[in-house]
């Protein structure tokens, strides 16, 4: 198994051509945008739907038919939820195959690609099934030129969860950085963050902030991870305040730049019963990773939904 140190993050373009002797992973719209296709090309279903365990069992079929060796490398093409999908896969074939990702969409690149998280869903939970493996990523900013509003304010999601966690990138953010260096600053966060605890026991943990009730919308609403998680910010930052754990002027801050660049959805008793299913949870208390300092806080049900709603 790779370690999170071996992981080679490099900044190129993409050539399908090149990988024409590698096994590649996408899905329908990118084979068509990008030509990728081929004896060699295996097609995911697009979005959150790839996720799912059928999909892996028959991407483990078609790594089989191929003789595939631990030694060679397959190439996930896609977003998160392809990302996420083969991951799982190369995971478990043969105990572990290399793979490169490449990711396409913003959330990918400035998220996902990085730190050897796996998943699919599972019994309508979020990556209830999942592994970590570690893998490389080529990170080819023109994918971004074809990618639509709502997948690249997905992306800007989980890039506001970097801006609440990270200085440097609110730093960026604020000087109207291109976004290219925005995407960097994330990887290099997340990397660093990894490092020090690549199975997420301790500091990692910090990354999950926004993603309790975020989870718990993205499931009952059915709106794009990221901006779930955007979402998921707004309600946790308040949750935080009440909880004398912010100040308000922090929390005013941060509820206002969610409302500058999304929606921000109601929250009902029944989509915050989802948080229930939340993988942090345990002694029957729902787990937050919550600001300013993001340690893991565990809270009665009751005593969430009288402050939250
Ligand atoms: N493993 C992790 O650490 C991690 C971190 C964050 C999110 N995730 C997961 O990632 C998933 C979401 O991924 P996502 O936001 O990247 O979306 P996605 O992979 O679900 O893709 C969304 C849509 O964008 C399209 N698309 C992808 N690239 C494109 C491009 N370049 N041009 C045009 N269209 C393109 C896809 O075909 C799809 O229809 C969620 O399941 C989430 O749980 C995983
Ligand atoms: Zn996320």
């Amino acid at each position: 198994m790779k370690s999170v140190y071996d992981c080679k993050i490099t900044f190129e373009k993409f050539d399908p051509l090149r990988y024409a002797d590698n096994s590649i992973v996408t899905d329908a719209l990118l084979s068509e945008l990008y030509g990728i296709n081929g004896d060699n090309v295996y097609i995911l279903p697009r979005g959150e739907r790839a996720k799912s365990l059928d999909n892996v069992a028959c991407l483990c079929h078609w790594f089989a038919d191929r003789q595939l060796s631990p030694q060679e490398r397959v190439v996930a093409v896609g977003g998160g939820s392809v990302g996420d999908t083969v991951g799982f896969a190369c995971s478990i074939y043969k105990r572990g195959i290399d793979l490169l990702h490449v990711p396409t969409t913003l959330l990918a690149m400035a998220d996902s690609a990085v730190g050897g998280k796996t998943g699919v869903d599972c019994d309508g939970v979020k990556n209830l099934l999942g592994t970590y493996w570690f893998a490389d990523a080529l990170v080819d900013f023109r994918f971004l030129d074809t990618l639509d509003d709502i997948q690249m304010q997905s992306g800007m999601g989980e890039v506001l969860k970097y801006r609440l966690l990270n200085e440097r990138v609110q730093c960026l953010y604020e000087q109207n950085a291109p976004l290219e260096k925005l995407i960097e600053e994330c990887i290099l966060f997340k990397t660093s963050l990894c490092r020090e605890d690549p199975f997420c026991q301790n500091k990692r943990n910090s990354l999950n902030c926004g993603h309790t009730v975020g989870h718990a919308m993205e499931l009952a609403l059915g709106i794009p991870h990221g901006v779930a998680v955007a979402n998921g910010i707004y309600y946790e930052v308040l949750l935080a305040n009440k909880l004398g754990y912010c100040t308000n002027k922090y929390a005013d801050f941060w509820r206002e730049e969610v409302k500058k660049q999304f929606c921000v959805y109601p929250l009902t008793q029944e989509m915050l019963r989802l948080t229930l299913q939340d993988k942090k949870n345990s002694d029957g208390l729902v787990g937050f990773s919550l600001p300013p300092d993001f340690f893991s806080v565990k809270l009665p049900f009751d005593a969430v939904l009288d402050i939250l709603l």
